[in-house]
């Protein structure tokens, strides 16, 4: 199915593709032949990732920005159009988030996750949904949200309103900019260990042992997965998904919403208890 040439001539900005799941995605996505622009705060990582896609072959560029200052974006949208010639995708993959109890948030905590999440989402969907629409080229956007984005979660409630957010956001202008012939689409991943995620999301190695063992598959995701399902939804195969939001959790959420998901754990013993009761009655 992923041919090496299945985004070939494409042109994708890729937001926090520095590291952790963005730096999956974009070295993913430049091996199947799409030209790499990387937007992040840090130049460091940037750099690190423009390098190693180079050395095995395939163009990157990048520029820093924090996508909170739509100005910054304009000129990072600018920089990435100007080298590939234009720009044809976007993942809108930066994200903010820490673990805290609600009532000890302060309102510049939440501002400064809706203002990443949220507000950077938009920003550089505005920046080149414009741009798209002004020169009748076709578009493709995918956010990386959370399984949470449509449940909610405790203890990450800037980031879940902020997600939820962007989920109504890519419903919405899937149907609005369906006429200028750009798609909008979002993956929900479940847990992918990164070193930002893990670092402010799982407290303590006790910690991430009871999120495995309640989780179906007794593991968390692979990048390559993420960056699979990615390059899927940005590839023409495609075409007709539009306002999509894809899980891939390994059956995580699906497990929380069963009423007896609980009983996954359960030894033999009990279901021959119980099938011995049912013979008796
Ligand atoms: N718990 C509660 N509040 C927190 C917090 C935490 N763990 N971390 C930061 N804050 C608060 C700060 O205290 C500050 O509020 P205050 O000014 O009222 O004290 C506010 O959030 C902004 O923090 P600051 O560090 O100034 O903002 P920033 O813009 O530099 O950083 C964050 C933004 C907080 C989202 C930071 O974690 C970040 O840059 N994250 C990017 C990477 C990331 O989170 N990836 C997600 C992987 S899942």
């Amino acid at each position: 199915m992923f041919q090496p040439d299945l985004l070939k001539g494409r042109s994708i900005l890729i937001t926090g593709g520095g590291t952790g799941l963005g730096r999956a995605m974009a070295m993913r996505l430049a091996e199947l032949g799409a030209n790499i622009f990387l937007v992040a705060r840090r130049e460091a990582p940037l750099e690190a990732v423009a390098a190693e896609i180079r050395s095995q072959g395939r163009h990157a560029a990048w520029a820093t920005a924090d996508v909170r200052d739509f100005e910054a974006v304009e000129r990072a949208v600018e920089r990435g159009w100007s080298e590939f010639g234009s720009l044809d995708s976007l993942v809108n993959n930066a994200a903010g988030n820490f673990l805290a109890r609600t009532e000890r948030l302060s309102p510049h905590a939440f501002a400064a996750v809706l203002g990443i999440v949220l507000q950077g989402s938009f920003h550089c969907t505005l920046a080149l949904g414009r741009r798209w629409i002004d020169a009748d080229h076709p578009g493709r956007v995918l956010n990386i949200l959370t399984t949470y984005a449509s449940s909610g979660s405790p203890y990450v409630v800037p980031s879940a309103s902020a997600k939820a957010g962007v989920l109504a956001m890519t419903r919405s202008l899937a149907v609005e900019w369906a006429r200028y012939r750009i798609r909008l689409n979002a993956i929900a991943p479940g847990p992918f260990p990164t070193e930002g995620a893990w670092s402010r999301l799982v407290p303590s190695a006790e910690a991430e042992q009871a999120w495995l063992a309640q989780h179906p598959m007794r593991r968390f995701g692979r990048h390559e997965e993420l960056a699979d399902l990615a390059a899927f939804l940005l590839s023409d195969h495609a075409e007709y998904i539009n306002g999509e939001c894809v899980t891939i959790d390994g059956g995580l959420s699906a497990c929380g919403s069963g009423g007896f998901s609980h009983l996954v754990g359960a030894p033999a013993e009990f279901w021959e208890a119980l099938e011995r009761e049912r013979r008796r009655s």
